[in-house]
């Protein structure tokens, strides 16, 4: 470690700096930077496999047919890959996507503008389709099963139902939570996949790429410290990756080494099992106010300070998978792992 690491490394003045972008943070604003990290073909989509093979089949059948893809739904935690892989078969098919979201689509009339831009074959993503408004569903329906929109003009006796037929589209929804989607919509699509968090070794060859896309070398055993401690998802795989490429910056080191990446992880404060400040402060209020639970969500949230959405999107997912706290019907209650993880003894 070189003299201007350790001068740089008054640790409250870094984890300030570092904490302004916090690493499970759930971020809609992609920069250019997270743009070209994107993959932009299935070939460079890592894991997924099951659902990549899948996928390559639909695809190549819809090109033969020269038909839409069947509208697809994927479904899981934020930052799994679910807006890249929308962009990834619009490569693979060749046609254009468009973008939005379901809080974006306030009105009835928004939906048919977008739906009328589309030609055929094209894709239209939504995201956070679960909170689409109910009526701007509805006109979904149609668009969907039979590609037209019945469109009410005027008002009163005078009102006039006029038949819009569509190009045949391709609809991909996304969002990270199935359940409240509404069984009509559901059903309308033809392809239903639940996207899962990724391996070590898929990470470790996502932080490599990224690596090669910031012109940082990196040793295996680092990129792999970093997937292990990445939650299983890229998108925080690809921030700490950005993170510790400034500490070797700063550091003036050529390579990443284990060491410098285990000397940034510390800092940054994420441990061996990649929990965070978030996630260690959620187990330990469970175990210190109510003697490991059951807790209810509600009250978790108050107590730490926290949306129960986002305990309930970003930080229980990978809890529950890693087994350090279980959902029982009166609340949440923390494990045996947990407390060892913690090193607290149960009383
Ligand atoms: N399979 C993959 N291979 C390589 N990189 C990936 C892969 N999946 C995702 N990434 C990287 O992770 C980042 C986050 O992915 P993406 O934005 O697609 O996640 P998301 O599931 O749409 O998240 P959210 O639910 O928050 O919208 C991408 O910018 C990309 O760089
Ligand atoms: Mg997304």
């Amino acid at each position: 470690m070189t003299d201007s690491f350790n001068e740089w490394t008054n640790e409250e003045q870094l984890t300030d700096h570092l904490n302004d972008e916090r690493i499970v943070a759930s971020t809609s604003i992609e920069d250019d930077e997270q743009l070209t990290l994107r993959p932009q073909y299935l070939n460079e989509y890592i894991g997924q496999t099951s659902l990549k093979e899948a996928l390559t089949v639909y695809i190549t059948a819809a090109k033969q047919r020269k038909e839409a893809l069947d509208h697809a739904l994927f479904y899981g935690p934020p930052g799994l890959g679910k807006t890249t892989l929308a962009f990834v078969i619009g490569n693979e098919l060749g046609v254009n996507v468009r973008t939005t979201s379901g809080p974006a689509i306030e009105k009835t009339g928004d939906l048919i503008a977008i739906l009328s831009e589309l030609q055929a074959g094209d894709i239209l993503f939504v995201d956070e389709i679960h909170r689409l408004p109910r009526q701007v569903e509805e006109v979904l329906y149609s668009a969907m099963e039979d590609f037209y929109v019945d469109i009410v003009a005027g008002t009163g006796a005078s009102a006039q139902s006029i038949h819009y037929p569509l190009p045949p589209f391709t609809l991909i929804g996304a969002t990270t939570r199935a359940g409240h989607l509404s069984a009509p919509l559901r059903d309308r699509f033809g392809i239903i996949e639940r996207m899962n968090y990724y391996t070590h070794e898929e990470l470790q060859i996502i932080v490599k790429r990224s690596a090669t896309v910031f012109n940082s070398l990196i040793d295996d055993q680092a990129a792999l410290e970093i997937a292990i401690r990445s939650r299983g998802t890229p998108r925080i795989a690809n921030r700490l990756m950005k993170r510790i490429r400034d500490f070797s910056q700063v550091a003036k080191e050529d390579m990443i080494s284990l060491q410098l990446a285990r000397q940034s992880l510390r800092l940054l404060g994420v441990d061996q099992a990649g929990l965070d400040e978030v996630d260690r402060r959620m187990l330990l209020a469970m175990i210190e106010f109510y003697q490991g639970g059951p807790v209810g969500l509600r009250t978790l949230a108050a107590n730490i300070s926290e949306e129960q959405e986002t305990i309930e999107d970003m930080y229980e997912p990978y809890l529950l998978q890693q087994g350090f706290i279980r959902r029982t019907p009166r609340g949440r209650v923390v494990t045996d792992k947990a407390y060892s993880h913690l090193n607290i003894k149960r009383n």
